[in-house]
């Protein structure tokens, strides 16, 4: 019989410990970054669940968010083999009936080796998904001492026991969760927000011009088509929306007798209402980050072949963002009806536009619009109409 050398056993664990220790650190490391470079919530969740997977080498992972209003936790995110959306309709009180409530409500973790002989154990999860659950981890997802969710490691891999370093690497995640989480709803309420401040601001335009109620609105909706279609990444086609709310924002700085007038503008008239570009870029000039924004309102106006205004400005000299708010802008306003004309119906508006591609409206941008003017039933939107 081979007899061992204790001292080479010795080495040989601790270069297995050392080896499992730098993995550890290289996950929390890369997760870590992971978090420091996204205000995305839902990337967040996405990566922590396959960070608790890969660390704890657990078959599944999964997470509950608080909802404050019903003091319950509801299925946020789950992963691996765990995986199913049926789980997603399940919602635990705060209470002792179920692991995770018991860790919610005393925010203290948990281990258990064998979930099926823990009373608290919540069945219906398990005829819901495709696992079993053995064993388990659950960690209370605190930031700034208020719990945000619950954390939960499922089933070790290879049939093992978690271990009491698998509940503090829990831990550590699910702090760093925690704050991630918080921070990305702080910048979606400041998002929400802003929004709504500038919609606020825009809507004062739509009560002041009585005959254009609701446009702003409709060409923010078409805007964002003619962008998506374009290909535009999920920024860009948020800027290109708020630019298309704040479009004729300038219209403030125009008198009532031109701006409310119910018949044609003479020419003297239209001279004052082509300043609300610049009026509008007046207002918001001044506003730092709203570059591209205020660009698409200043120049809403201008034209590819260089006979529109403010400026005179030629081709791609014009900002994307205003080419693509001038295709939305003019076919609302020509579907429009006004004191004196009536509008036009929605495919005589839409062959205006295609008619003009290349002169009034840039081809690329034109060629988007008749995309999602046939895939999207843009003309369709009555319902637009009513609001
Ligand atoms: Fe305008």
């Amino acid at each position: 019989m081979k007899r061992l050398n204790p001292r080479r056993e010795t080495a040989k664990r601790s270069t297995a410990i050392d080896q499992e220790y730098t993995e550890h650190l290289e996950e929390l490391l890369n997760f870590s970054e992971i978090l420091n470079s996204t205000l995305d919530s839902s990337l967040v969740r996405e990566r922590a669940m396959q960070a608790t997977c890969r660390l704890l080498r657990s078959e599944g992972a999964t997470m509950y968010l608080v909802d404050k209003e019903k003091n319950e936790l509801f299925f946020e995110a789950i992963v691996g083999q765990v995986g199913t959306s049926a789980l997603k309709e399940i919602r635990l009180a705060i209470d002792e009936s179920s692991l995770a409530g018991s860790v919610a409500l005393h925010r203290k973790s948990l281990m258990v080796q064998n979930v099926a002989s823990e009373k608290r154990h919540f069945q219906q999860a398990d005829n819901k998904s495709k696992l079993r659950t053995r064993n388990m981890v659950a960690v209370p997802m605190l930031s700034k001492g208020i719990l945000v969710g619950v954390l939960q490691a499922i089933n070790r891999e290879g049939n093992q026991e978690f271990r009491e370093l698998d509940l503090r690497l829990l831990e550590t995640l699910a702090h760093q969760v925690a704050i991630a989480i918080d921070n990305a709803k702080l910048y979606q309420d400041l998002k929400n927000s802003f929004y709504e401040t500038i919609a606020a601001l825009a809507s004062a335009i739509d009560m002041k011009d009585r005959y254009t109620g609701g446009h702003t609105k409709r060409v923010a909706y078409f805007s964002e088509m003619i962008a998506r279609y374009m290909g535009c990444t999920k920024e860009e086609v948020e800027e290109v929306k708020l630019g298309a709310i704040l479009h004729d924002i300038g219209k403030i700085g125009v008198e009532d007798l031109v701006l409310k007038k119910n018949a044609p503008l003479e020419k003297a008239e239209w001279e004052i209402m082509k300043e609300h570009p610049e009026h509008g870029y007046k207002i918001l000039a001044h506003v730092k980050g709203l570059k591209k924004i205020t660009d698409g309102m200043r120049f809403h106006h201008e034209r590819p072949d260089g006979f529109g205004y403010p400026l005179g400005l030629k081709g791609e000299e014009i900002p994307l963002i205003a080419r693509i708010i001038s295709v939305a802008d003019t076919f609302d306003a020509m579907t429009s009806n006004r004191p004196y004309r009536k509008g036009l119906d929605y495919d005589t508006a839409f062959e205006e536009i295609v008619r003009q591609r290349g002169t009034q409206f840039d081809e690329k941008v034109v060629d988007a619009f008749i995309e999602a003017f046939k895939m999207e039933r843009m003309g369709k939107k009555r319902s637009l109409r009513a609001k």
